[in-house]
């Protein structure tokens, strides 16, 4: 309607400048193209929610290649990226923002989980193919119609009523990833799942839905649930919907029961993560890592964890401890950190490596006249625990106490 046309010319004034000069080139690239172009998916829903993202998506009713390549002349400073098999392209900016141009396209799923298979189709059946209504909006910015909303599904609807409602009962099946995903918008949003969702999604769940997708993209959409700022609530979700059970056992123990007290919101995804497989002992940790795919950097921190745990376990030496402790990345010590068992054995941990003040280094130990070698590590390493028994407290002591052994070595 034209009301509604005014009130999404009205969001888009409020744009940050960026975005809306972007919007202003594709309108005018669509203009010399001669073809349709929309705005779509999750950026309209935050448009209509006044919480605009970064992430824009477009589609052509023609080729999103060569659509792309023409925006570019406008884009002097993005990088153009093609994907020929999927009808895709993408524009990535100096700042790490990024830009997606799809054809209007129907994806065949050859089978649940596999990737899409894609074949030109219209704007309709492009829409329809999405997962819930609230995505399945699209803006026309087309110079005639710019601002137009598109909303042949309900979305606008859905979004007054605060429902997740998927466009057909195969929403699942054809993509099991929707099922994380509707618990992640229901509670990014706080918004209910429709009842023939709520039910199709338990269905999906107790049917084995999940068999059918593969570790990586279970991991992805995981991981993009734990950079949610509520990833509490959606994690507790999770647990609840019987669908944690369904992909990893019965075994596991998710913890996402945090006082409201601590700061989870400003944790690392790496501390999030290990603070939500805390109570799980190391051998049910270890079983749930078959059942993802993690990158480096958090598969380390995860192990990191789990052997130092077992390590804290065994009498330790006060340089063992300082070792374990000083050596770990520092989420890994909070997470031991705020277990019972070990957080006293941290605490003097920490505690001890604050005493150290260490002024000499291998360079110093060597105007000091001592030998090039393995020598030098071990005298430091001696300074270190010097310093962390309490045996020295200055830099004077310190060199007092290398002197002395450098002494005893040549006697
Ligand atoms: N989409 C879908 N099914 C999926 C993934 C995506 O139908 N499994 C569609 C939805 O229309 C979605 C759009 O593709 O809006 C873009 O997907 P994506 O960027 O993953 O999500 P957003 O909706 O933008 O959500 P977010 O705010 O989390 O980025």
């Amino acid at each position: 309607s034209v009301a509604m046309r005014q009130d999404i010319l009205d969001l888009i004034a409020g744009l940050p400048e960026e975005i809306r000069k972007i919007l202003e080139a594709v309108r005018d690239t669509a203009e010399e193209e001669g073809c349709s172009v929309y705005l779509v998916g999750g950026f309209v829903r935050d448009l209509l929610l006044f919480v605009p993202t970064q992430d824009l998506d477009f589609v052509v009713e023609g080729s999103g290649g060569q659509f792309a390549t023409a925006l570019m002349k406008r884009m002097p400073d993005g990088k153009l990226t093609q994907h020929i098999q999927f009808g895709t392209a993408q524009i990535i900016f100096p700042d790490g923002s990024h830009l997606d141009v799809a054809s209007t396209r129907w994806e065949y799923y050859s089978f649940p989980g596999a990737l899409p298979q894609v074949e030109e189709s219209c704007l309709r059946d492009d829409l329809f193919r999405r997962d819930f209504t609230i995505n399945s909006m699209a803006i026309c910015l087309n110079a005639e119609h710019y601002g137009e909303l598109v909303d042949y599904y309900g979305g606008k609807r859905d979004l007054q009523q605060r429902k997740i409602r998927f466009l057909h009962n195969i929403s699942f099946i054809d993509d099991p990833t929707r099922m994380l995903r509707a618990i992640r918008f229901s509670e990014r949003y706080q918004f209910d799942l429709d009842k023939e969702t709520r039910e199709a999604l338990y269905t999906a769940i107790e049917s084995g839905v999940l068999s059918k997708l593969s570790v990586e993209r279970f991991t992805e959409e995981i991981l993009l649930i734990f950079k949610e700022i509520n990833y509490l609530g959606m994690g507790r979700a999770l647990i609840s919907s019987g669908l944690f059970k369904a992909w990893f056992g019965k075994e596991y123990d998710w913890n996402f029961d945090f006082e409201e007290q601590e700061d989870c919101a400003s944790w690392s995804l790496n501390t999030r993560w290990l603070m939500a497989l805390s109570k799980m002992d190391s051998i049910a940790i270890c079983k749930l890592l078959e059942r993802v795919c993690l990158n480096k950097s958090l598969r380390d921190d995860t192990m990191t964890f789990v052997r130092m745990r077992e390590a804290l376990k065994e009498p330790l030496t006060l340089s063992e401890l300082d070792r374990l402790v000083n050596k770990a990345p520092k989420g890994v010590v909070m997470v031991l950190a705020r277990d019972g068992r070990f957080s006293k054995l941290i605490e003097e941990a920490l505690e001890a490596s604050q005493r150290i003040n260490m002024s000499l280094d291998g360079k110093a130990l060597l105007e000091m006249g001592i030998k090039e070698g393995p020598g030098i590590g071990e005298i430091l390493d001696r300074v270190r625990m010097a310093w962390l028994e309490g045996r020295i407290c200055t830099a004077e002591e310190e060199k007092g106490i290398v002197r002395q052994w450098v002494n005893t070595l040549r006697r």
